[in-house]
Formats: structure tokens, sequence, C-alpha cells
């Protein structure tokens, strides 16, 4: 879950690297931004965000926003005990110690709280970014982080990637930042999530659960196209997400699964449409 659609860059880390079989994608795009909320506000929404995906039946929740994982997962993790929680954190810790040449950039809320652990850590709150970045997300090229990101002193030598929103305009901050080495925490998200699967499969479910993914698969593949969208057939991705355009146009309430690397993405929210066409895109630029 993330407040919009930033999480989609997580969702995308997380399907391609993870042996899962189904996911839920819950963005909260119509009261975003978060990064600019205070504590109590993020512990409500959190809540919220939590139970309407407890109620789709999920038993781990990742969150696939940097302000999210800052500031209250902790509470989460104590308020929800059956749950297994993941945050994506800005991965500032290494970089912090190492003395490197390093630039951390977050929103508002990510900043307080890390500047609280990181004394001297080098952190910017690119304050209205996410906001922008969801307002022109299917066009992204509209961003102008020279708007966002004023009064740096030094050029860094590495940018550090503090809010998922910003993993969807990667392309630009190597643009801004040509020397300097990007970096984000939805690679390690998906990693420590993958490595959990794969503890999980091995030490509690190892044989008994086999055949049940099995013929999982086998209805993915059996299922009809009007209920489930299949990357594969679509021999051209580009052309992915307008098919998926115009299947919403034609049934525009049906609230359409799709699949990504054999796995199941259910999109949930009053901005389900907008979430999984922005996926589409988010797939059809990072695949090809
Ligand atoms: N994508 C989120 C994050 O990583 C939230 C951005 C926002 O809503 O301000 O912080």
């Amino acid at each position: 879950m993330d407040s919009g659609a930033g999480g989609l860059s997580v969702l995308y880390e997380v399907l391609k690297t993870c042996d899962i079989e189904s996911t839920v994608y819950y963005g909260d795009n119509a009261r975003a931004p978060y990064g600019n909320r205070g504590k109590r506000d993020l512990l409500y929404l959190a809540e919220e965000g939590v139970d309407k995906l407890r109620a789709e039946g999920v038993d781990a929740i990742v969150f696939a926003c940097g302000t999210l994982s800052t500031c209250v997962l902790f509470e989460m993790k104590r308020i929800y005990p059956e749950i297994r929680f993941y945050g994506t954190f800005p991965p500032l810790e290494s970089y912090a110690m190492s003395g490197e040449n390093y630039l951390a950039v977050t929103t508002r809320a990510t900043a307080e709280a890390m500047k609280k652990s990181f004394h001297c850590a080098r952190i910017f709150a690119a304050e209205n970014l996410a906001s922008d970045i969801e307002k022109n997300l299917f066009s992204l090229s509209e961003v102008r982080l020279e708007n966002h990101l004023k009064n740096l002193s030094a050029e860094p030598g590495i940018v550090i990637l503090g809010c998922t929103h910003f993993n969807l305009i990667k392309n630009t901050f190597r643009a801004y930042f040509p020397n300097a080495k990007i970096v984000s925490g939805a690679e390690n998200t998906a990693k420590m999530i993958a490595s959990d699967c794969r503890y999980i499969y091995n030490n509690v479910f190892q044989g008994e659960n086999e055949q049940k993914n099995l013929e999982t698969r086998e209805n993915c593949q059996k299922s009809n196209l009007s209920d489930h969208f299949c990357l594969k057939k679509y021999g051209v991705l580009t052309t992915f997400a307008s098919k998926i355009e115009n299947y919403l146009k034609i049934m525009p309430n049906k609230s359409p699964n799709l699949y990504f690397c054999d796995k199941k993405v259910k999109f949930i929210g009053s901005e389900w449409k907008t979430n999984l066409l922005a996926f589409a895109n988010i797939c059809s630029n990072l695949t090809e």
C-alpha cells in the first residue's frame, strides 16, 4: 500500500523478485500526498489502509511508501501482530556511516523522522515532488526537478530516492545528476520479502503447498481474458496499457485483476483504475 501510485515501483520489484501467488495493491491517491502530514494523520490513514487490505484476506502487508515505513510501521506491527509487515526505507544507514558523498531526497515527514535517527545525515525534503508526480502520472516528463531541488550546495556522488514516488522518475534524476549513482529502497524490500518467502516455504509449507501452487497457476492460465489480463498474451508490451484502457472503457465498473510475471495483482481503492493503468505503463517502460 502507498499514498498513491509511488508504491507501484515497489510492486514491480516484488512481482519480479518474489515467489508469491497474488497481491492486492491499495493506493490512497485521493488523499495523497502523505509526506506533508503529521504522525496522527498517518496513523489514522495507515490503519484504514491496513483494514482494507485485511478485508481482502492478506497475511502480509508491504508499506510501499517511505513515509509510512519511516513514521508508523512500528506502531502498525504492534496493533496488528498477526500481520507480517514490510517497509520500504531509504537505504541510508550504510551511506551515513561510510562518509560517502550522498544525498537522500525524501518527503518532509520522512526527512524529519530520519534526521532523528541519523543526526548528521544529508537529507533533503522535496516537499511537493510526490504530489507533482501524482498529478503528472501519465505525463511524467512534465515534472521538473529544478523546481523541487533548490539550494542544494554540492553535487552528490550518490542520490538516495527516499520516497517511492521518486522511483517513477528515476531517469529524470539520472539526467539531473548525471555523475551520481541513483539508488532506492524498492529493490531491497523485494529482496527481503523474497528471502522470507523462501524461508517460510522451506520451513513451513514444503510439500504441502506444492500441489496448491500448481493448481492456482493452472487456473490463471485457463481464466478468461475478460476477467484477467495476462501480460504474456500481448506480445508487444507498449500496447498493453492502451488495451487495458479500452477494456476499462468497455467495462468501467469491473474491478480487474492484472497478471504480471504470472502473479495476480488486484487493485483496490477508489483510484484503482488509475493505479492499474499506471502500473501497465510502468511495466511497458521498465520491461522493454
Ligand atoms: N510514496 C510515498 C513515500 O514513499 C508517499 C509520498 C507522499 O504521498 O507524500 O513517501
